[in-house]
């Protein structure tokens, strides 16, 4: 890692001198140490608990019926909307192959709809609103599909997206795989951290990704900031992330720390990315997470044991700044046992398919933040060139990163394979919806043109989106 390291052993060294007191100290002295320093590992951490899960309210076994109500809530740190009145809305958890309907009710004073992001939906069920109409206030619409990819994806509004997203409306849609029922059996906790940054959005800026925005430096989970989640030493965890930023790049780390204050590395395996498992679990000292993106991983702790999550720093402008890192939360291993093994899960290995060479379609992303205006091949969005291929046949993408700024290209209605970065393979296979491009690089993608219809394709910085750096892929 890469972070500097000295604040945090500092940091370190007086949380070890205050354990001693924690419990015999006056709780000023306890919450003016942690006035001055970011919280990481004090017992004043907030909890940060699981978002609530939708109830499936239709009786036959194979359907999942829910109700999801767009409604003001107020909320800490100026959240303005949620689903069901809560921040994140809850959690949508279906068995693959499930028949899914979920009716919107948009009791907004404004228009809305709901994207299933990372999903294979038919057109009409995808919550674009750049042919159909949106949800009106008052009005009900009902979503309704059948969920054939495993793995961890999430649901926010397609219209006005920067400031509805940021106001609050967005939810996790997890697909479990019977697969993967026996490894499942050995883990204690599947839970759900949904990440934001606070005030990406402001009415009052015109460029609001401008300056500060850049770079996010104060992360939730779960809309907890700096909060901790509790477990048994011994109990394993499998924790799926969620960036549901508008543009905050999220850097995970994982630091260990010991009973004894002590920072340590420990396993802490990758199972799986946008769409599903990876070919294969790896172990990694960094996620990165860009707006849109998923990461699944799994762990155990020893009793006394936490482990931090850090988000480096990190700028659109060139990536990792060297700055301090923030906690975005901890778990904390109380009683207990010793590290359990982790599970094997059901990895489909294989490797990257070739690349034919040729390309079907080329993208040039390109702009600046200076004008903050944001061009896919020269055009904005929604005057562009709508490009077409015919259902059946893979086809090949170019995406080619030529702006200052880093963007994560995301498409809608299909996945794609990562066929190269800059000319290089990637080791294994990687399937994926939403992919960060950085400055100057180049991205040869492959595509499963099954899914007919005409498939938005754009930037995932959400402001980057609207302000023109959006597309439309038709599949006919
Ligand atoms: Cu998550 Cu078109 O977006
Ligand atoms: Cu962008």
């Amino acid at each position: 890692m890469r972070v500097a390291l000295a604040p945090r052993i500092a940091l370190l060294a007086l949380l070890a001198l205050l354990a001693g007191c924690v419990a015999a100290c006056s709780s000023d002295r306890t919450e003016s140490a942690s006035a001055e320093l970011p919280r990481t590992t004090s017992q004043t951490q907030e909890a940060t608990s699981q978002p609530a899960e939708a109830v499936d309210e239709a009786p036959e076994p194979e359907v999942f019926r829910t109700t999801l109500r767009a409604q003001r809530v107020e909320g800490p740190n100026g959240l303005q909307y949620g689903y069901n009145g809560l921040n994140p809305g809850p959690t949508i958890r279906v068995p693959l192959g499930a028949e899914v309907e979920i009716e919107l009710i948009n009791e907004l004073e404004v228009p809305t709809t709901i994207h299933w992001h990372g999903l294979h939906v038919p057109f009409p069920m995808d919550g674009v609103v750049w042919i159909g109409a949106p949800v009106e206030p008052g009005e009900t619409f009902v979503y309704s599909f059948r969920v054939d990819q495993p793995g961890t994806f999430w649901y926010h509004p397609h219209v006005d997206t920067a400031r509805q997203v940021d106001a609050g409306l967005y939810g996790a849609f997890i697909v479990e795989d019977p697969i993967e029922a026996d490894a499942m059996a050995a883990v204690d906790h599947d839970w759900v951290f949904v990440l934001d940054s606070i005030d990406e959005w402001s009415e009052s800026g015109a460029h609001p990704v401008h300056g500060h925005g850049r770079v996010v430096r104060r992360w939730q989970a779960n809309a907890v900031e700096s909060g901790e989640a509790r477990l048994a030493g011994g109990e394993v965890v499998r924790a799926r992330f969620v960036n549901a930023a508008n543009h905050g790049m999220a850097a995970l780390e994982p630091v260990g720390v010991s009973a004894d204050g002590s920072e340590r590395s420990l396993e802490w395996m990758q199972l799986g990315s946008d769409q599903g498992l990876l070919p294969a679990a790896r172990e990694t000292d960094q996620i990165l997470l860009a707006s849109g993106d998923r990461a699944d991983v799994l762990f155990s702790l020893a009793a006394g044991e936490s482990l931090r999550v850090d988000a480096a720093g990190y700028s659109l402008n060139g990536g990792e700044t060297g700055w301090p890192a923030s906690p975005v939360l901890t778990f904390r291993a109380e009683g207990g046992a010793a590290a359990s093994p982790l599970p094997d899960f059901p990895h489909l290995a294989r490797g990257p398919s070739e690349d034919p060479g040729h390309t079907d379609i080329l993208y040039s992303f390109a702009g600046t933040d200076r004008t903050d205006e944001w061009y896919i091949n020269g055009e904005q969005f929604p005057n562009v060139t709508i490009e077409t291929v015919p259902a059946g046949e893979p086809r090949i993408l170019e995406v080619r990163n030529l702006s200052s700024s880093e963007h994560p290209f995301h498409i809608h209605g299909m996945s794609f394979e990562v066929l190269s970065v800059n000319g290089e393979a990637p080791e294994h296979y990687t399937l994926e919806d939403t992919w960060n491009l950085a400055i100057r690089d180049i991205v040869r993608l492959r595509i499963e043109t099954t899914n007919r219809g005409d498939w938005m394709t754009h930037c995932h910085i959400l402001e980057h989106a609207e302000a023109g750096m959006m597309t439309v892929l038709r599949v006919e």
